[in-house]
């Protein structure tokens, strides 16, 4: 998404650093518009070194292509954080006087602010009238909240936190077409201990199953998050009040967790990559190339965690109208045969939708990107999307609406 974070000048500036990065972690294409009394604050090389965009103030940069408009026109959302008391005033009369300005009378998109400024400036009748204007023109206001201000003063007035502003704002785009629903979503990839230093594993990062959460949180859901060995810049981008992480490490210990989450789930994904094997015994001791033991290892089956959740719904040990989701990385390049296998496989696992993606260099396993087909009732294809994960993670709440 193109989003605009306009940045104004209070001393909160230095928060949004953290916004915009946050943003640029999620996918998101921003570029910052501070104003002029920002750059005290803090300076145009941070913006642009953590945006990777040029940043200015002035409506008389890149005239050529139009930026006074460009910006508004090309932005699927606005944020401005923190909105000073001067800025909001502004807005509500409609001021143009600088590329903000402008940025914000030329856009169509939704426009969020998060105001910041002492409790008096807040309280201000001059203040609360801005803001009831702007709210009645449609901008959606995060905070203030309370807490201490700069100067030592506490009340209401300080800039919400730049994880509740991303979430907030990010929610004003999602339809809200999974409130109230319950997922429970399994990411990431097990391991199974060889001895205390080895494992046998796989190679999946996760990043698909945190995008299926973070989609859901931000329409609505209440999402419980299963995560074998995802790294913290994955977990990242699916922080959100409405994600609980549960961290697993192996199989076994996945399907404790998916079991207990699915009992009460609305719709369960799979989206992990869960161990078929594990070793027959777990060495107590590391695991020495003198003792000659790792050359072989005995090998017993794991419980298939999607079939044994099929079957827990089958038994009526989970809400009405469950729906399942399994995913299926192949590399068989033949489009036709992976459509074939994966509609044995949605068939014998028992579950209603199977997205099956090509595991390759430029997909799956690791990559930022994915491409997935959903097969559905009868083996029928019924979505498809590739690009980024969250993206596919769209393609997939899409199926899933439409089932129930
Ligand atoms: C240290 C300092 C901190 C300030 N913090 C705020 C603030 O949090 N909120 C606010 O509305 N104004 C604050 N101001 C005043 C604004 O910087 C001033 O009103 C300025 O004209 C705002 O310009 P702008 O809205 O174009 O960025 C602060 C000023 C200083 C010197």
């Amino acid at each position: 998404m193109n989003i605009v974070v306009g940045v104004t000048g209070g001393i909160a500036a230095y928060k949004s650093v953290h916004l915009v990065r946050l943003l640029t972690k999620a996918g998101h294409d921003v570029t910052v518009v501070p104003t002029e009394d920002a750059l005290r604050f803090v300076g145009t090389p941070t913006w642009e070194a953590i945006s990777r965009h040029p940043v200015t103030t002035s409506v008389h940069d890149d005239v050529a292509k139009v930026r006074h408009v460009a910006l508004g026109q090309a932005a699927d959302l606005v944020i401005v954080a923190p909105a000073t008391a001067n800025t909001i005033a502004s807005m509500a009369a409609g001021l143009a006087s600088d590329l903000l300005g402008t940025t914000l009378l030329a856009t169509l998109a939704p426009v969020v602010i998060a105001p910041a400024m002492h409790t008096e400036m807040w309280r201000h009748p001059a203040t609360q009238a801005n803001i009831a204007t702007l709210r009645s023109r449609g901008v959606h206001l995060v905070g203030p909240a309370e807490g201490e201000l700069a100067g030592g003063d506490t009340g209401p007035g300080r800039m919400s936190e730049p994880e509740e502003i991303v979430e907030q704002a990010l929610a004003v785009l999602a339809p809200q077409d999974l409130a109230g629903l319950r997922v429970a979503i399994s990411a990431g990839g097990t391991r199974e201990p060889i001895d205390p230093v080895r494992f046998l594993g796989n190679r999946s990062s996760g990043r698909q199953g945190a995008a299926l959460a973070a989609e859901a949180a931000a329409r609505g859901a209440d999402v419980v998050l299963v995560a074998a060995h995802v790294d913290a810049e994955v977990l990242a981008a699916a922080e959100h009040s409405s994600i609980r992480v549960r961290r697993v490490g192996t199989a076994a210990e996945l399907s404790t967790a998916m079991k207990d989450a699915a009992a009460t789930a609305d719709a369960v994904i799979m989206a992990a990559a869960v161990a078929d094997y594990r070793p027959a015994e777990v060495a107590e001791h590391k695991l020495t190339k003198e003792q000659g033991v790792l050359t072989r290892i005995d090998l017993v089956e794991n419980e298939d965690v999607v079939a044994a959740l099929a079957a827990a719904r089958a038994g009526g040990r989970a809400p009405e109208g469950q729906i399942i989701v399994a995913f299926a990385a192949e590399t068989l390049t033949d489009a036709g045969e992976r459509r074939e296998r994966a509609r044995r496989k949605r068939e014998r696992k028992g579950v209603d939708l199977l997205a099956v993606n090509l595991a390759d260099a430029e997909h799956g396993f690791e990559q930022a990107d994915n491409a997935v087909e959903i097969i559905g009732d009868g083996g029928g294809v019924v979505g498809e999307a590739s690009g980024a994960k969250r993206e596919v993670a769209r393609a997939i709440w899409r199926a899933v609406i439409d089932m129930r």
